[in-house]
């Protein structure tokens, strides 16, 4: 039975709240006016009586989070864990970097407070990702034609600006690689945006299927919004050739499209800051108006302290502020402030010259552990299994890899083999240790011979 609060007069409990719902016992912190409605009341603060969100459904775990938390329950030992996207050394280990304890140090030693940053985030964080984003004295920073907020990582970015397509673009359609990760239709369903699929894998080849991308771009209505990974394509790890990206860029301004790149792995891809950057660079030198999205959660390892920002670069310094005031407006009601921790922390390594020094040699460190175990699966299959030509490991990019196994073929992978990855055939190289590239490439050689 419910209980309308409008019937009932509640006195508020020290914490403010009013109790009826989360007394567990009817100690009546409240005041009825007859006995009927003490009995209602006490009705109303039996927890045994079916919840008043009963009807909610059960969701089902995150695809991705999902497959972490299965591994956990399996006891076998050869059990290997190839569906989260975390870096992890040769032992398995997650890997703080250097520079990130040593730019704490630094912090603990200048005694920081922790007082709330503006909407915007920290100036100095803000500096440094544009920065990185466009290289150093791009004319678009120093003509204050980029609007930089930082936020709560890279998905906390994008939903930042699906936020402001949703508002200022109304009735654009966002245009998702398919496949893409996961959480980029969440986040512009939960924001109200539309999305649809433009092609991007070819599963023949276990390449880019680069004719349907640009048919299905070139379909889109004029001035659509099209999500681009800039570098390391998650979950493929297959990335267009520059010449490809000159073409795509050559569409955008043909047909007014809002290219709006996705970063969340710059540096980490290939080992080096600018060349993973080439893409949006790019698109930015040919004129364009571009969104970015930028993620410190794999290059710096700073998953959970949620270090990002989103960056509008604009034709002018105007345009920018009146959109920067936006981005502010967005952020204040979705979570006020971001977090400093992390922001000092890459403002910190980005601007000491001896530090981001060893960050590029820590992020080449990383990215050289995922291609030798590219080349050693790559090795292992190709003496198995010769008939078949497994180059596409080589090709692509990242921590990631497509198998190209297909949903039952995964299942196999994990009841059988032990081996945790997404059910779309993709494996993080970044969670595979070189001695158990071996057994990885025995289980994928069973998987396509004998089922
Ligand atoms: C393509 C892509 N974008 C954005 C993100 C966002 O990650 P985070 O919110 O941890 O920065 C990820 C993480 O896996 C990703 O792969």
């Amino acid at each position: 039975m419910r209980v309308s609060m409008d019937n009932v007069t509640c006195k508020p409990t020290p914490s403010g709240r009013a109790s009826l719902l989360h007394a567990s016992k009817p100690v009546l912190p409240v005041r009825c006016r007859s006995a009927r409605l003490r009995t209602l009341a006490a009705a109303a603060v039996d927890t045994k009586q079916q919840s008043r969100l009963a009807f909610v459904d059960l969701q089902p775990p995150d695809p991705i989070l999902g497959v972490s938390e299965a591994f956990k329950r399996d006891t076998n030992d050869l059990k290997l864990n190839l569906g989260v996207g975390a870096y992890r050394t040769e032992d398995l280990k997650p890997y703080v970097l250097n520079v990130v304890k040593k730019a704490e140090k630094i912090m603990i030693d200048s005694e920081e407070n922790k007082e709330y940053l503006p909407i915007q985030g920290l100036e100095a964080f803000n500096k440094a990702t544009a920065d990185l984003l466009l290289g150093q004295g791009h004319a678009a920073t120093k003509e204050n034609r980029v609007a930089t907020l930082q936020s709560l990582s890279g998905t906390g970015s994008l939903r930042v600006a699906a936020e402001f397509i949703a508002k200022f673009l109304p009735g654009k359609t966002v245009y998702l690689s398919n496949p893409t990760w996961g959480n980029h239709k969440n986040i512009f369903a939960d924001a109200g945006v539309e999305w649809k699929w433009y092609r991007y894998y070819e599963p023949k080849t276990v390449g880019l299927d680069f004719e349907g991308m640009m048919e299905d771009l070139r379909g889109a209505p004029e001035g659509s919004v099209v999500i681009l990974h800039g570098c390391a394509h998650n979950p493929t790890g297959i990335d267009p050739t520059r010449e490809q990206w000159e073409q795509m860029a050559d569409l955008c301004i043909e047909k007014n499209h809002l290219p709006f790149f996705d970063v969340a792995y710059q540096g980490f891809a290939s080992g080096s800051l600018d060349d993973d950057a080439w893409a949006p660079r790019y698109f930015a030198s040919r004129g364009m108006e571009i969104i970015v999205a930028q993620s410190y959660s794999k290059n710096l390892g700073l998953y959970a302290e949620r270090v990002g920002a989103i960056n509008f670069v604009l034709s002018d310094a105007e345009a920018a502020k009146r959109v920067m005031s936006q981005l502010k407006r967005i952020a204040r009601a979705l979570y006020s402030n971001p977090p400093v921790h992390g922001a000092r922390i890459a403002s910190i390594v980005v601007s000491r010259p001896e530090l981001f020094k060893e960050w590029n040699e820590e992020m080449e460190y990383m990215s050289g552990r995922i291609k030798q175990v590219r080349q050693d699966l790559n090795g292992h299959l190709t003496k198995i299994n010769g008939d078949r030509d497994w180059s596409f490991i080589l090709n692509q990019v990242g921590m990631f890899s497509f198998t190209g196994l297909n949903k039952e073929q995964c299942k196999v992978m994990t009841d059988k083999h032990h081996i945790y990855m997404t059910s779309d055939g993709r494996i993080s190289l970044a969670g595979l240790p070189s001695s158990k590239a071996e057994y990885l490439a025995k289980a994928i050689d069973d998987c396509v011979r004998n089922h």
